[in-house]
């Protein structure tokens, strides 16, 4: 098409998609492009804000580093990731929740009942749980790989301060399916906002804030693994979580427990924790793989 028209462009787009080529791949790009050009239609958009969208990217790309995912940060705060992740959410299952980009894999084991904590300092917190299937039969010998900040909200891969590995470990849990360990009590933290996607969340009048959360991925063979988080009733920012993670199920209530009444065996801190401490029970529901 010669005569390419603001009416028309759309269309010329679409008649461009060679129609041999994978379905799924013209399904996606011409949906974005009908998108994209709806919405500079729809705004009006100028050359000044469509460069700043380009200095956007270009800005992310910029400072992207295998420590620092501000893509996946901006598909973060604008909704994105939560989005797909409901979208394919299991109905049977614990509902999922982000992953963010302070994962990383080759956690050191943790026993069952092991510490996270070490030599930190802060409220313990003692969580438990077991990895069911959506029988509400425990999974034996299921996986679970556990990471959050320490008590100044960073993590490790953000702090100098912290070993490589500070607040993540890999469980595998026995034929009871239980998981159990100590850690400090999650704090509140900020979201990374000196980089591009802060100038957003600062344009558009948003906080950076995500309410305490222990991050969770479950992996058990024959079973779809489950990305998800912890939250404890009461947060001041789970109404407002900046990356759209909270879901009802996910939200626990931490229990007060007295002193006195730590577990004497089965935990690597028993016997040595004779103050009050918090509890979180979660149980984890995992689909098998083939429901889809
Ligand atoms: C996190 O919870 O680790 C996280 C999630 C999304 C963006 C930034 C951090
Ligand atoms: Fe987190």
């Amino acid at each position: 098409m010669r005569n390419v028209t603001k009416d028309n462009i759309t269309d010329v787009f679409m008649g461009y998609l060679a129609q041999d080529t994978d379905p799924r791949m013209r399904e996606i790009m011409g949906s974005l492009v009908k998108h994209l050009h709806g919405f500079a239609r729809e705004t009006n958009l100028t050359h000044e804000e469509w460069r700043q969208g380009i200095a956007f990217l270009e800005n992310c790309a910029a400072i992207e580093s295998p420590d620092r995912h501000e893509f996946v940060l901006a598909s973060d705060v604008l909704g994105l990731s939560s989005l797909v992740d409901m979208l394919h959410s299991q109905p049977d299952a614990t509902s999922s929740s982000v992953l963010g980009p302070f994962h990383i894999s080759g956690a050191p084991p943790l026993p069952v009942g092991g510490d996270m904590k070490r030599h930190y300092g802060g409220p313990i917190l003692l969580a438990e749980g077991v990895i069911r299937d959506h029988a509400g039969q425990p999974i034996p010998g299921a996986e679970l790989d556990i990471w959050q900040t320490a008590p100044n909200g960073l993590y490790a891969s953000q702090d100098a301060e912290q070993d490589t590995y500070s607040f993540h470990g890999l469980m595998t849990v026995g034929d009871d399916g239980r998981y159990a360990f100590t850690t400090v009590k999650p704090v509140e933290y900020t979201v990374p906002s000196d980089g591009p996607v802060g100038d957003i969340l600062r344009a558009c009048g948003r906080h950076p804030w995500r309410p305490s959360h222990l991050h969770f991925i479950a992996e058990a063979d024959g079973f779809r693994p489950l990305v998800t988080e912890v939250f404890p009733e009461g947060d001041p920012y789970l109404d407002q979580d900046t990356v759209f993670g909270v879901r009802d199920d996910l939200v626990m209530q931490y229990e007060d427990m007295p002193a006195g009444s730590f577990p004497d065996t089965g935990f690597e801190l028993s016997g040595k924790v004779p103050d009050a401490y918090l509890k979180v029970a979660f149980d984890l529901t995992l689909v098998p793989k083939a429901s889809t």
